[in-house]
Order: C-alpha cells, then structure tokens, then sequence
C-alpha cells in the first residue's frame, strides 16, 4: 500500500517483514542439519564445537567452504552495488558509464555541505561495490561454483524525484533505521568481542535516506543527506568487520588473498565515510533540527551534547573521546584479553558478532528490504547460514 511521500505503507510492510524473517529464519534452521536442535543463537555461540567439513573439491576446484564463504561474499556484494546505484544515481558524479550524472541538484548540495567531493566519493564507492560483485561472481563460476544473481528480486519502487532511473530495486532505501552504535564503537577502548555494549549516537528511525520529490525544505533536504552520510558509514563497518571475519574461515590461500584484499577497500571506504558522516554533527551543518521529523543532530564538539547516559560507565568517564567528531581513526581497544595491552583494531572480529548470520540480521534491522519477496530473504539466510558454518580446513 502505497503513502504519500513513501512507497511502502510503513505499520503493514513492517509487521509483515518481522513476521517473514522469523519465519524464515525459522525454517532455515530447521533445514540445516548442522543446527539441528539447538537453534540459531545457541548454533552460533556455540559453533566451535562443530564438526569441520570434510567435502574437498579436487583439482581447481572450491571446498565447501571457500564457496559458501564466495557466494555470502558475493550475494552481499550485490545488496552494496543495488544501494550504492540509488545514491549515485541522485547524489554522485558520474553514472555506471562514467558520463557526467545530473544527479538530484538539491540531494548534491546538501551532500556537499558535507563535503564537495561527496558526488565523487559516491561515484568511487559505486564502482567498487560493482567490481566487487563481478569478480566474486565470476571468480565463483570460474571455479564450478554457483554465482549469486538476485536480479529476479529487482522489484522494489524506485524514487519519484529527479535524477533516480525507473528500475525497480533489491534494497530500500526510504525507510532506513540506521544502527549509529558503531560510531561509539569505534570511539571506545572497549570492544564488542569481550561482550561490550554500544548505545545509538543518533535515533534515526524509518527515515528515508534519498529524497523521493523535488520539494523539500532546506533543512529536510540536508537531514536526508545527513542520514545517507551516516547510512554510508554503518554499511562501510559491516564490511569491515565482515571480511576479516570470513577470512578467519577461508582455507584456499586464494580465497584468503580476495578476502583481505577486497576487506582491505571495505575498511577504506568505512574510513572515508566515517570522516563525512562527522560533518553531519558539526557545525556549520549541525546542530541541525528537521522540522518535518524531528530529527535532530547535534553539534557533538559542543561539550553540552557529549554525554549519554546508556553509555558504560568506562565510556561515559572517556567523556569528549567517545564524541568528537574528527576522531575518525579506530581509538586502541581491548583485544583478546583485557590482560593485553589496547590495540587500534577493526571490531569485532568474532562471527557472532559481525559474521554473516550476524550481518544479514543487521540488514534486515537496517530497513534494507521492507517489501521485499520473503523467497529473497529466505535466500540470503540460507547463504549466511552456509557461511557462518564454513570452517578453516588443513589445505590438501
Ligand atoms: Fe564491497
Ligand atoms: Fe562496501
């Protein structure tokens, strides 16, 4: 059902897509033998007591592993590229083609007072997301592995407003529930894999993180560019977390190459975005109040906002750190063992924590695919489910 201002009746599509995942989620434990009894969560936590895959392909050929390791990689991939072409389309430079992109003029003015090369960066962004995908894919088929194609599942509306093409899409991006709980993350010394807890910075709650028309207020105009700023930022740390923790799991020293090799630009493109995303929260373009949803940002330099109090009591004692804006590098943090000296590192590194089970259930959270066909969903947990089995194996 359609609203004015969104393609999605917002009440309806979200009880049905909660509904879909647990069901789905549901059945795809049930499916998986390897699960049998005892359930996702405890399959997880208790993973290292599984049984390693013994199916080793001959020749030039992918174990088990690697390819459900590829195929996660590669599905997820393609969820990057679909969302990296809605924005490039209204907010980058250049179009896949590398012609000059006339873009949603006032999405690109409001991006730019992030920063002004903002349509380039997105461009940049854009085209690695796709190379990723192509590769991956065809490094699978290449090998005898299945690819991973979900263009079937393409369906979803595209914007109304200038400079969106008419193709219908995988992901959504009009009413996104942004996780900001990375940006104390990444601020803290301590880390998710030794069980710490990270609070929201913003509450950014089935937001649209693209313009859907041409007639927005200024400030509704640069909030939207500043949820995408911060959208780019948390997609950016899942990857980054993400590679690392799949090349823990590879046993080809190829696949183990790709794996860091592309990981490696997912912790680039998380640090470019961090930067941007600090310019949302700082003046000139915060504080910043739209008035049509309330969201606010706030100035985080300013020492009246740097405080919140469901932060841990170590991390409220860390005071201005946990906020500053143009602290965008990894602040040092526990690792392995509190006993150990802190560590700049990327978090977390646990499967868990930020695998694959643990990445699709962070895309779904995210709003990414609200109206989605549930035989996609079910899809994309099986691979996760595939991969977050995967185990590291003697090589042959
Ligand atoms: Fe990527
Ligand atoms: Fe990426």
């Amino acid at each position: 059902m359609k609203t004015e201002n969104n393609s999605f009746d917002e009440s309806s599509d979200t009880r049905t897509v909660k509904d879909d995942v647990q069901a789905n989620w549901e059945r795809v434990v049930r499916r998986r033998s390897f699960l049998h009894g005892i359930g996702a969560a405890g399959a997880i936590a208790g993973a290292a007591a599984l049984p390693a895959g013994t199916l080793f392909a001959q020749d030039n050929r992918l174990s088990k592993g690697d390819a459900a390791i590829l195929r996660l990689a590669a599905a997820i991939e393609f969820i990057e590229a679909d969302l990296w072409q809605q924005y490039n389309e209204l907010g980058g430079q250049v179009d896949n083609n590398d012609n000059p992109n006339p873009g949603n003029p006032a999405y690109i003015a409001a991006l730019q007072n992030l920063d002004g090369d903002m349509p380039q960066y997105i461009s940049d962004n854009t085209d690695d997301e796709i190379s990723h995908r192509k590769f991956l894919n065809a490094y699978l088929t290449s090998k005898g592995a299945q690819p991973v194609d979900f263009t079937k599942f393409e369906t979803l509306q595209p914007s109304k407003a200038a400079g969106a093409l008419g193709n219908g899409r995988l992901t959504n991006l009009q009413m996104l529930t942004v996780d900001t709980s990375w940006y104390f993350r990444y601020r803290s010394t301590q880390n998710p894999d030794l069980g710490a807890k990270f609070p929201q910075l913003l509450n950014i709650v089935k937001q649209t993180a693209i313009p859907l028309h041409n007639s927005y207020a200024p400030s509704t105009i640069q909030a939207i560019a500043n949820i995408a700023g911060i959208h780019f930022a948390f997609i950016e740390q899942g990857g980054s977390s993400l590679y690392p923790i799949l090349a823990l799991k590879a046993t080809s020293l190829e696949v183990l190459r790709i794996l860091i090799s592309i990981g490696g630009v997912e912790i680039d493109h998380f640090s470019l975005w961090h930067d941007k995303m600090g310019n949302a929260v700082a003046p000139p373009v915060a504080p910043l109040v739209d008035p049509v949803t309330g969201l606010t940002f706030p100035n985080f330099n300013d020492p009246a906002s740097q405080h919140n109090t469901m932060l841990s009591p170590a991390d409220q004692q860390a005071g201005s750190q946990m906020f500053q804006t143009n602290l965008i590098q990894p602040e040092p943090c526990q690792f392995i063992s509190p006993d150990l000296p802190p560590c700049s590192i990327i978090r977390p590194t646990l499967s868990p924590n930020g695998g694959p089970m643990a990445t699709v259930q962070a895309f779904i959270a995210d709003g990414l695919f609200i109206g989605q066909n549930p035989a996609f969903l079910e899809q994309l947990m099986d691979l996760a489910s595939e991969a977050e089995a995967a185990r590291r194996e003697a090589q042959n």
